[in-house]
């Protein structure tokens, strides 16, 4: 079974696109002068960071930050901006450093795999790294985005196992997703993907590893652009949703579709698919409910946006990295704080995916 112990990741080039344009959000630090750890920057301080190009756009130093200091670890993570063919040097450095760790983002999460000693198996399968720990002959690689989204739906109170799902999007994203419904042991999963080629190509790769689950496909229409003549036979997804099961069904928005600045956007607009759901996640968190959210919440569906998913990915590497395990209320707490800082940087058009700060 491909996600057995739980480090997962996707990959993703849209992160890539959004910020062509580089742009700094100056989240705030957290409180370096608390009693309870982080006390400040010394010689034993253990170097962490972010290795992407361009970073100036996470919210990883505050997370991790966050988490250093209300676990006393002595480590300062920063933001490195790597320029192309510079990685193998980048991470190199880290290791002859002691660093504690790295996350690494877009454009090197395929390309990090090569200079590492070992690799996750999980993160082998998906074929992106999104954390680097060291070990004794070098970084092993992992990837949290999996473990990430389940927290999310744990948190959230969305339960999964034994039920329908259906999946919006096939991009990079929807790997970690799919993964995490697969190994919380959803039934039946309906792929929706505007290329639905995508989503067979997806499906396919998982189908063999998890034989008691039903993964289907079908393509997506009627989407946000609106192209869609709002009639049974532009609308395929529902006829497969009916055919699979009557049961109220867990929708998981996995595209871009809805994202600030086009917060007026569903990638499905019809009545007749919200009547459906008793549950939607959106893996967007900017805006803080999108579209896609609303229309599932005024259908009487139980939401949650992707802020958590972003926040437990980024939990997940630190855990990782110091062999803990960060409680409820330290996440609880984190959480606010995140969304008080993206809330201060709405206007700021590219925060708005959970895989586009962190990863
Ligand atoms: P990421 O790695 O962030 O998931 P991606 O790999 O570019 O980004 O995937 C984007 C997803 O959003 C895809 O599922 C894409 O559909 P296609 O595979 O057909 O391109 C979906 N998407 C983007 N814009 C869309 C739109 N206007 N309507 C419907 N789906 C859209």
């Amino acid at each position: 079974m491909c996600c057995q112990d739980q480090q997962y990741i996707y990959t993703n080039n849209r992160a890539e696109k959004q910020h062509s344009e580089q742009i700094q959000l100056n989240f705030k630090m957290p409180n370096t002068n608390s009693e309870k750890g982080f006390t400040g920057i010394n010689t034993s301080t253990r170097l962490a960071g972010l290795l992407g190009h361009p970073v100036g756009h996470s919210v990883s130093p505050y997370l991790q930050n966050f988490l250093a200091e209300k676990y006393g670890i002595n480590m300062a993570y920063l933001g490195f901006d790597i320029a192309e063919g510079k990685l193998e040097d980048a991470v190199k450095g880290g290791l002859a450093m002691n660093a504690i760790g790295f996350n690494v983002t877009v454009p090197y999460k395929k390309d990090v795999m090569e200079y590492l000693a070992g690799i996750d198996p999980v993160a082998e399968k998906i074929g992106a790294v999104n954390t680097l720990k060291p070990e004794a002959d070098g970084f092993r690689g992992y990837n949290t985005d999996m473990p990430g989204f389940g927290r999310a739906l744990d948190h959230a109170g969305i339960d999964v196992k034994e039920r329908c799902v259906v999946m919006i999007g096939a991009g990079g994203a929807a790997n970690a997703v799919l993964c995490s419904l697969l190994e919380k042991g959803a039934k039946n999963i309906l792929l929706l993907n505007r290329t639905v080629e995508k989503a067979e190509a997806l499906a396919e790769r998982f189908r063999s590893d998890y034989p008691d689950s039903r993964i289907f496909t079908a393509p997506l229409t009627g989407n946000a652009d609106n192209t869609a003549k709002d009639s049974a036979e532009s609308k395929p997804y529902l006829k497969s949703m009916d055919d699979i099961s009557a049961d109220k069904w867990i929708a998981i928005q996995c595209t871009s579709v809805g994202m600030s600045p086009k917060t007026d956007e569903a990638p499905i607009n019809d009545d007749g698919f919200y009547e459906r759901l008793d549950a939607a996640f959106d893996i967007i968190f900017n805006p803080e409910e999108t579209m896609f959210l609303k229309k599932a919440r005024e259908h009487g569906a139980k939401v949650s946006n992707g802020l958590g998913m972003l926040m437990f990915q980024g939990i997940r590497s630190f855990e990782i990295w110091n062999s803990l395990d960060v409680s409820d209320d330290i996440a609880d707490e984190l959480l606010s704080g995140m969304r008080e800082e993206v809330k201060k940087n709405t206007v700021k058009k590219a925060v708005s995916r959970s895989e586009d700060l962190v990863l």
